[in-house]
């Protein structure tokens, strides 16, 4: 049994966001942060931290994840969502979820099935029906903001490098608790007006996030067509495993970036002594942290 003393950090996405979405994002990984921690204070589990953080930030419209996540190409949202546990190795994921308003707790099912890794799409639903988990309308996760950007890019077309202006990205945490296990997670709608079955880094273990006990959790937010080629978050935890501090494994994720051309992204890290950081090469990233060190947010 370690004497860890808590620590969680959320983040709710790295891309340009504009000065009048702002406050709702910083208020809502504060809100959600609270969330988080409040299950570790309880003596909860990591991983039930970060569940609670994320489902936060799934239920939070400002962000793209769970309800009010982007639209892709037909109109509708297909949500991915991604669990690690660092004490054990165990991950659980759900790709292409279009009627479980809250996938974050499919993935927690997936991982505690243990059966499997990640399920997709029509499978996935069908193991959330199997669990009786509650269904809902798609329809019932669209936002009129979102039906709006929809609309506009049916009519004048979308190029991937608009998702750099478009002011919403995946969410997600990592959390360390007082056994010392560390656990990571993502939930995201992905990119606008993607193509049906585009699947991004956020629910991929390595990709866009990864926890091990003995060397750190990270996730990225991000292009997720980039940060999977690089196995993003692995990187950054075995950069840590090998003694490097958050900030150089940091910089060195995102200057493995710099291979592509407008190559952003944003990381959360946390390491198995509690240190929580956060670095991005966006103009900007929301995310708040809660631990020994008290309470702190991006401003
Ligand atoms: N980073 C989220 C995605 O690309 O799907």
């Amino acid at each position: 049994m370690s004497d860890a003393e808590p620590a969680i950090i959320v983040h709710g996405g790295a891309w340009n966001i504009p000065d009048e979405a702002w406050p709702p994002h910083r208020e809502g990984c504060l809100a959600a942060v609270r969330a988080g921690y409040a299950e570790l204070a309880r003596g909860a589990s990591a991983l039930d931290a970060v569940i609670a953080a994320v489902r936060f930030l799934e239920d939070d419209p400002t962000f793209d994840a769970g309800f009010g996540s982007v639209l892709g190409r037909d109109g509708y949202p297909e949500m991915d969502a991604g669990l690690m546990d660092g004490a054990g190795l165990r991950f659980g994921g759900v790709v292409g979820v279009r009627r479980f308003a809250n996938p974050v707790l499919l993935a927690r099912a997936v991982l505690e099935d243990g059966s499997h890794c990640l399920l997709s799409g029509e499978g996935a639903e069908l193991f959330a029906r199997e669990r009786c988990f509650p269904e809902c309308d798609p329809e019932s996760l669209i936002l009129d903001r979102e039906r709006e950007n929809w609309e506009r890019y049916r009519r004048e077309g979308f190029d991937l490098a608009e998702k750099f202006r478009r002011p919403r990205e995946t969410a997600g945490a990592v959390a360390l608790d007082s056994r010392g296990d560390l656990a990571a997670g993502n939930s995201t709608g992905g990119v606008s007006f993607k193509h049906p079955g585009r699947v991004g880094d956020s629910a991929l273990p390595g990709c866009g996030l990864y926890a091990d006990n003995r060397s750190g959790a990270c996730c990225c937010s991000g292009w997720g067509e980039q940060i999977m080629r690089l196995v993003l978050a692995k990187g950054v935890v075995d950069d840590l495993g090998r003694g490097l501090t958050v900030g150089k494994a940091a910089d060195a994720a995102l200057a493995r970036l710099g291979r592509f051309e407008g190559g952003r992204a944003g990381l959360i890290l946390l390491t198995p002594a509690g240190e929580t950081a956060a670095f991005h090469n966006t103009p900007r990233m929301a995310w708040a942290s809660l631990g020994p060190r008290g309470e702190q947010a991006a401003e």
